[in-house]
């Protein structure tokens, strides 16, 4: 019989290392059911159900969700661009952390040094600044959002005193990293700001003094908001989004028209 054409017999063999390939354990092993890449993948409601289940990526969503929830029009993708710029904001962050000493003698040196001599320090510098004025708009818009939208009552209403609680972290992430840069406008904004938490009623000396680590601005108030900036407080604001993310998908989805 005669031989098979060369692109046939090139075809047969591609397919059946294919075959072989998407057989073996270990591919199987990455790929889980429902993915594209098994083998005899088929578009079916229970494969596209497969894929959202069976992926880290995707599993956050549901399921099935309610055609209004995926319109940008409704979200204006403000709770996502919130995380987004978080996400942003610990890349950057992680980097200025690679240059900056938090100390009365070294801050401002190393924040000058950082822009001025630094590849991309100044572009990141100010890739960190804007990310954390831009989240604090956003955080507040989304809160606007959900209130526009009814979506702090029942069911919901634990996930907006949660909201609530990520909102104060957003503004204490926001007022301690303004502390870093140790220049004027940081140290007169912290006195300020601590000054009148000094008139809180009964603690208010106390309180101050906890806040300043002494009785005045110094290297010590520096030490300590650095690391309320850099670990404590974005820690617990992880904790919150994840507790929030998870809400919203235990309330239901989204909230929108019954
Ligand atoms: C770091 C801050 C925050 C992040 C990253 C965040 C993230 C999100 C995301 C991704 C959603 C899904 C829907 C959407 O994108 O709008 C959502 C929903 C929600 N958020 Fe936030 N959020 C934050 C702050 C807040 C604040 C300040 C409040 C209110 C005080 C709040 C209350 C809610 C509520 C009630 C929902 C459910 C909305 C609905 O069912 O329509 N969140 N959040």
């Amino acid at each position: 019989m005669a031989k098979p054409p060369l692109n046939e017999r090139i075809s047969k063999a591609n397919a059946d290392l294919i075959d072989k390939t998407q057989s073996s354990q270990a591919w199987q092993s990455i790929f889980r059911p429902g993915s594209i890449f098994r083998k005899g993948y088929t578009d079916s409601p229970r494969n596209r159900s497969y894929v959202i289940m069976n992926s880290v990526l995707y599993h956050l969503h549901p399921v099935k969700v309610k055609r209004h929830a995926v319109k940008v029009s409704y979200t204006l993708c403000l709770g996502g661009l919130s995380f987004f710029l978080f996400i942003l904001l610990t890349v950057t962050g992680i980097f200025l952390m690679f240059f900056y000493r938090p100390t009365a003698a070294q801050a401002w040196d190393d924040i000058y040094t950082l822009q001025s001599s630094v590849t991309f320090g100044l572009l990141v510098r100010n890739m960190h600044r804007w990310a954390a004025h831009l989240m604090v708009l956003s955080v507040f818009l989304h809160m606007a959002r959900v209130f526009y939208h009814g979506a702090y009552k029942a069911p919901r209403e634990f996930n907006w005193v949660i909201g609530v609680i990520l909102l104060m972290q957003t503004l204490l992430l926001s007022f301690t990293g303004y502390l870093l840069p140790w220049d004027q406008l940081a140290l007169w904004a912290v006195t300020v700001g601590t000054n009148m938490m000094g008139f809180t009623p009964v603690f208010g000396d106390k309180v101050r003094f906890v806040l300043l680590g002494g009785v005045e601005i110094g290297t010590d108030t520096l030490l300590r908001w650095y690391v309320l900036h850099v670990l404590l407080l974005p820690f617990v604001t992880v904790i919150f989004m994840a507790i929030h993310f998870w809400r919203v998908r235990k309330d239901g989805g989204i909230s929108g028209p019954l």
